[in-house]
């Protein structure tokens, strides 16, 4: 393999910039030549590649977001926006991919593989959901999850200052990975994931029992995937059955998107872009690299997407007893 292109698509993440670096430089290391594509599957459509050098490279390691930009690409799904990409990539004698990102990602590059299988594909997962199978941690999961961690400790000292109880809604379309995580780092009373039904009589009985009594302010952490709707929803229905309770919510948002990636998320993101090029060289397709138990992993596309991941259910039960 002498020529290869690295994107990054959908949701960017912390620590994509740490990949893409990895990326580049373990290709050139090897003789191969390196394409940056711009907006992932867009840019491969659109032909918006550059060749990239050791110095392309400069400087980024350290920097939230992904110089190569990111984008969920409608065309992507047209057998047309796909043959497109193959010409483009073609063109220039491309045979070798490396795609960072999540679950929309791979399951494109899967259809693409199937329609051009001269053209390999080898993933690194790139989502701060943290919802990808074959892989204890997804890169931009650790930065996501200390951002979430360090907003809500700033929550907890004006809510324990007005004695309020607040429902803060952290990312996690489909996961409560960093719901769960940054509830039990910040001492949450209560956490909603989308992995468990929310019993939302428990809650009310909780925070009768457990938080009006013991309690003058209260964190309820709810992942906007949680099936109750959301913490707004959650705030509105509690507030209506306990009118006394000074409510506040707040949504994190994309504020949990950005930002420098911690040590460990630059090495492991490093390392991940250093194993797909290795992966790519050694005849591998169609597998995402992941790291489990601290081993590297090639986990096939369809595994990595279609499988669900549990959460941990002692974390939550941890919750239970320290709450
Ligand atoms: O998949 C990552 C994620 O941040 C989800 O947690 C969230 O639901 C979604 O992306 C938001 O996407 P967008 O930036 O397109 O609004």
């Amino acid at each position: 393999m002498k020529k290869i292109a690295v994107f990054t698509s959908g949701g960017d993440a912390p620590g994509m910039n740490a990949c893409i670096r990895a990326v580049v430089r373990t290709g050139l290391y090897f003789g191969m030549e390196v394409y940056g594509v711009y907006r992932g599957y867009e840019g491969l459509i659109k032909d918006d590649f550059e060749k990239l050098a050791s110095k392309s490279v400069s400087n980024i390691i350290q920097k939230g977001g992904t110089f190569l930009h990111s984008a969920r690409s409608e065309r992507f799904r047209t057998k047309e926006g796909r043959a497109l990409a193959y010409k483009n990539l073609t063109a220039r004698g491309i045979d070798g991919i490396v795609a960072i990102g999540g679950d929309g990602t791979f399951t494109g590059a899967n259809v693409f593989m199937n329609e051009y299988p001269d053209i390999s594909i080898v993933g690194c997962p790139g989502t701060i959901d943290n919802d990808l199978f074959g892989t204890d941690y997804t890169i931009g999961y650790l930065t996501a999850v200390n951002t979430a961690m360090n907003a809500i400790d700033n929550i907890k000292d004006t809510a324990g200052a007005h004695d309020r109880l607040f429902f803060v809604e952290v990312m996690g379309r489909d996961a409560g990975f960093i719901a769960l995580r940054s509830g039990i780092a910040t001492g949450a009373e209560a956490i909603m994931v989308p992995e468990t039904s929310t019993d939302k009589a428990v809650l009310m009985e909780f925070l009768e029992n457990n938080y009006q009594k013991k309690k003058s302010s209260g964190i309820v952490i709810v992942a906007e995937g949680d099936e109750s709707g959301g913490a707004k929803e959650l705030a509105e229905m509690v507030q209506e059955k306990y009118p006394k309770y000074d409510i506040r919510v707040t949504i994190l948002g994309h504020v949990q998107r950005g930002g420098r990636p911690t040590c460990l998320e630059r090495v492991n993101a490093s390392r991940m872009g250093l194993e797909a090029v290795k992966a790519l060289m050694n005849g591998q397709k169609g597998v995402m690299i992941g790291m489990v138990n601290a081993q590297i992993t090639y986990t096939p596309f369809n595994k990595a997407t279609k499988h669900h991941l549990d959460v941990n259910k002692s974390l939550l039960e941890m919750v239970e007893i320290l709450s």
